[in-house]
C-alpha cells in the first residue's frame, strides 16, 4: 500500500495549515482556560493563593513580554486600569532588561511568554527578582525555563501551537489575563465584577461567531493580497488589536504594515495614505465610534481604501468603508477577544493567496530564545 498522506498533514486534521487550524481551535482554548476558573461570580486562581495578601494591597504591576504576548500585555493594561485604580506598567522584554527597572522588593512582575523561552523575557524577569519582584507568568509550555524562575505560574492549557505566527495562544492569554485583572479586583471588593464574569462564561459560545465570518474574510482578503502597503488603526481596545493585526501580516506576508492609535494619524502617519495604501481599521460601534469614524473619514478623503472590523451592521459604515468584516458583540471589553480571529484569518489568507507558507516564515522562529 502506498501511504500519500505525511504525517504532518495528518496533524492538521483536513486543515491546509496548523495556523488555520489553530485558529479554529481557538473556542476549545478558550474553554480550557476558563474550566474550573469562575465559581459563584468569584474568578478562582489557586495558583495565587500565596499572593492574596499582597494583591489587596496592588497599586502598581509591571508587565513584560515581546512580539504578540506583548499585545496580550497591552490589552491586560487597558483592561485593569479601565476597571480598577491599580496602574499597570508594559514593558517589551528587551527594552525593560536594560533600563534602570523601577522595582521596589514585594512588587509583582506578571511575565507572558507563550513558549516561555524568550530570552530577553527571561533576562527580564531575572532582573526583577534580582530587585525583589514576586513573578506571576503566563505561559502555554509547562517545565520551560519561565516557568521554573517564576514565584507563580498561570498555565494556557492551549495545546501546542506549531504555527510560527501565534494565533490561539494569543487569545488563551487575553483569557486568563481578563482572569487575572478581575481576580485582583475581587482581592480587593469580594463581589466586584460579577456582571463581567457573567460576560466571560458566555464567551466560547458568543466567540464562536468570530469565526463564522472566515469565507468573507477569504473574498476580502483576494482583493488586498497585492497592496504593498497596510495601515492598521483602532482607538481603546481597539488599538492593540490593530497591533496584532499589523504584526501579523507582517510576520507570514512580508507585506509592510503598521499600526497607529488611530488619534495619532495626523501627527505624521496620515501623510503615507493613498490609493496605494489601505487602512485596516478597527471600528466597534462603542463610546469611540464616531471619533473613529472621523479618523476613516480622514483616511478615505486621502482615497484610501477602507477595510473595517465592526460589530454593528449600522449604515454610516456601510457607506463609509470599501469592505467591511462584521462580529458579533456589544461587549466592549471583550472586543480584543472577539474581533481576533478576523485579523488573524485576514493576514491567513493574504499569505496563502500569495503562495506563501503562513506556519514556517522566512526569517522567524516559534521561540526566540538568543537575545
Ligand atoms: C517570536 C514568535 C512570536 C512571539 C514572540 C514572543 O517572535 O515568532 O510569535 O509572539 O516570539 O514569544 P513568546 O513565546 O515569548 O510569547
Amino acid at each position: 500500500v502506498e501511504i500519500t498522506w505525511s504525517y504532518e498533514d495528518a496533524q492538521k486534521s483536513g486543515y491546509k495549515h496548523f495556523m488555520l487550524k489553530e485558529i479554529f481551535e481557538e473556542p476549545s482554548c478558550i474553554v480550557s482556560v476558563l474550566t474550573g476558573r469562575i465559581k459563584d461570580g468569584r474568578v478562582v486562581l489557586q495558583e495565587l493563593e500565596p499572593f492574596e495578601v499582597s494583591l489587596k494591597e496592588l497599586q502598581t504591576l509591571k508587565v513584560v513580554a515581546c512580539g504578540t504576548s506583548s499585545h496580550a500585555a497591552l490589552v491586560f493594561k487597558y483592561f485593569l486600569e479601565n476597571m480598577s485604580d491599580v496602574t499597570v506598567d508594559v514593558d517589551v522584554s528587551s527594552e525593560f532588561r536594560y533600563k534602570k527597572p523601577h522595582i521596589k522588593p514585594g512588587s509583582i512582575m506578571v511575565a507572558i511568554s507563550q513558549s516561555g523561552e524568550t530570552a530577553d523575557t527571561l533576562e527580564s524577569v531575572r532582573l526583577a527578582k534580582k530587585y525583589g519582584a514576586k513573578i506571576i507568568s503566563v505561559t502555554n509550555v509547562l517545565g520551560s525555563t519561565l516557568t521554573r524562575e517564576s514565584d507563580i505560574v498561570l498555565y494556557l492549557n492551549a495545546g501546542p501551537e506549531i504555527s510560527v505566527a501565534a494565533t490561539k495562544s494569543y487569545v488563551a492569554q487575553l483569557v486568563m489575563l481578563y482572569l487575572l485583572a478581575i481576580k485582583i479586583i475581587q482581592s480587593k471588593e469580594s463581589t466586584g465584577k460579577r456582571d463581567f464574569v457573567d460576560k466571560l462564561l458566555r464567551l466560547p459560545e458568543v466567540f464562536e461567531n468570530s469565526l463564522k465570518g472566515a469565507e468573507s474574510i477569504h473574498a476580502i482578503a483576494k482583493k488586498y493580497k497585492d497592496f504593498k502597503h497596510f495601515m492598521y488603526i483602532g482607538r481603546g481596545y481597539g488599538y492593540p488589536t490593530a497591533l496584532e493585526g499589523a504584526l501579523k501580516l507582517k510576520e507570514i506576508s512580508y507585506i509592510h504594515a503598521t499600526a497607529y492609535p488611530a488619534g495619532e494619524l495626523k501627527h505624521g502617519p496620515i501623510a503615507m495614505l493613498g490609493p496605494d495604501f489601505p487602512v485596516f481599521s478597527i471600528i466597534p460601534y462603542d463610546s469611540l465610534f464616531q471619533k473613529m469614524k472621523s479618523n476613516v473619514i480622514e483616511c478615505k478623503s486621502r482615497n484610501a481604501k477602507i477595510l473595517a472590523v465592526t460589530n454593528d451592521e449600522n449604515y454610516e459604515l456601510k457607506e463609509l468603508a470599501d469592505d467591511l468584516i462584521y462580529v458579533n458583540t456589544s461587549d466592549e471589553q471583550l472586543y480584543p477577544v472577539l474581533m481576533t480571529p478576523a485579523i488573524q484569518l485576514f493576514a491567513y489568507f493574504v499569505a496563502d493567496e500569495l503562495g506563501l507558507d503562513p506556519d514556517k516564515p522566512r526569517n522567524l522562529a516559534k521561540s526566540v530564545t538568543v537575545e
